[in-house]
């Protein structure tokens, strides 16, 4: 079998309400839709919404996923991965419970010495080589499971509302970033921040563009994903915003183009990194 070059890319904000699952689930999609092969992780383990969104609740059925992986080392991929409908999309997807019970797995495993490894070692021995794409959704605080999900990752997607009150907490979100890249894991990078619930016309939409860029310059996202009611009923149909778009007969549906110029964005931008630093090695190459 190919061995792939495989990208982890986690989608985090600790603020609630982010958009973090939905673009999880569309960004899955749409990278196993161009025949990459596609991983997602819900490691939101305090909601599961991504499981609910693409699987439904894995509750009740025995079905293991990312609490096992954090809680015994052992744990296999063929016992957490699940096959979705899409072609190419798999899903490691969080039970809520153990053994019927609820648990704070943070306080669980914050005694363990690679209490902030578990997923990298699971992601490194298991799933590297094996997918193009890992996608990772994070719960919406920061504790030891997000810092996990930053140790095993390579880039990091920052989506924020187009508000104030979201774009005032970016910085608090790249603050914890920061700390993983400077403590635990080098290898992390900002791949941009996404703005979501957009309005073109609107004067807050481009206060907050603005907002982001003076912040991080061109890592902010040429893509947007505007306010758009169709995706309020999505994780009770489990259907993502092509599926609708097929169903209703809409060609050009506008969140179904968003999500398809945010996976090319996604794959240019990685592009253009890529393209860095192999000229970089060939300059430290002629250098000598
Ligand atoms: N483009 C959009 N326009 C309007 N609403 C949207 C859009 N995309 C997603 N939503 C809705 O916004 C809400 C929050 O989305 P989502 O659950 O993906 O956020 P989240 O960051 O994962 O939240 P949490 O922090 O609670 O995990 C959901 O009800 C979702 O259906
Ligand atoms: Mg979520």
């Amino acid at each position: 079998m190919e061995v792939k070059n495989t990208k982890v890319i986690v989608i985090n904000n600790q603020k609630g309400g982010q958009h973090k699952s939905t673009i999880s689930h569309h960004l899955g999609v749409v990278l196993a839709e161009s025949e990459l092969k596609v991983c997602i992780i819900d490691a939101d383990y305090t909601q599961g919404s991504l499981t609910k969104m693409v699987v439904g609740s894995v509750e009740g059925t025995g079905q293991k996923g990312l609490m096992h992986i954090l809680l015994d080392n052992r744990t296999e991929s063929h016992e957490v991965i699940v096959r979705t409908n899409s072609k190419n999309l798999d899903i490691i997807p969080s039970e809520l419970k153990v053994m019927n019970r609820s648990i704070d797995i943070g306080l669980v495993i914050a005694q363990d010495e690679d209490r902030i490894t578990k997923l990298k070692n699971f992601v490194d021995n298991n799933l590297r080589g094996k997918y193009d794409f890992i996608i990772i959704d994070t719960p919406p605080k920061d504790d030891l499971v997000l810092r996990n999900t930053l140790v095993a990752s390579d880039f990091v997607i920052i989506p924020t509302l187009a508000a104030d009150a979201s774009t005032e907490q970016v910085p608090r979100t790249a603050q914890s970033i920061i700390d993983v890249k400077q403590n635990s894991n080098p290898n992390i990078e900002l791949l941009g921040i996404l703005l979501v619930q957009t309005d073109g016309r609107a004067k807050i939409t481009r206060e907050a563009r603005n907002k982001m860029k003076k912040l991080v310059g061109e890592a902010v996202f040429d893509t947007e994903i505007r306010k758009n009611t169709k995706f309020e009923s999505l994780m009770r149909d489990k259907l993502s915003i092509f599926d609708v778009a097929e169903r209703d007969q809409v060609k050009g549906a506008k969140g179904a183009v968003e999500y398809c110029n945010l996976g090319a964005e996604v794959l240019k931008r990685l592009n253009n990194i890529e393209a860095k630093k192999s000229n970089k090695i060939e300059q430290e190459v002629s250098h000598g």
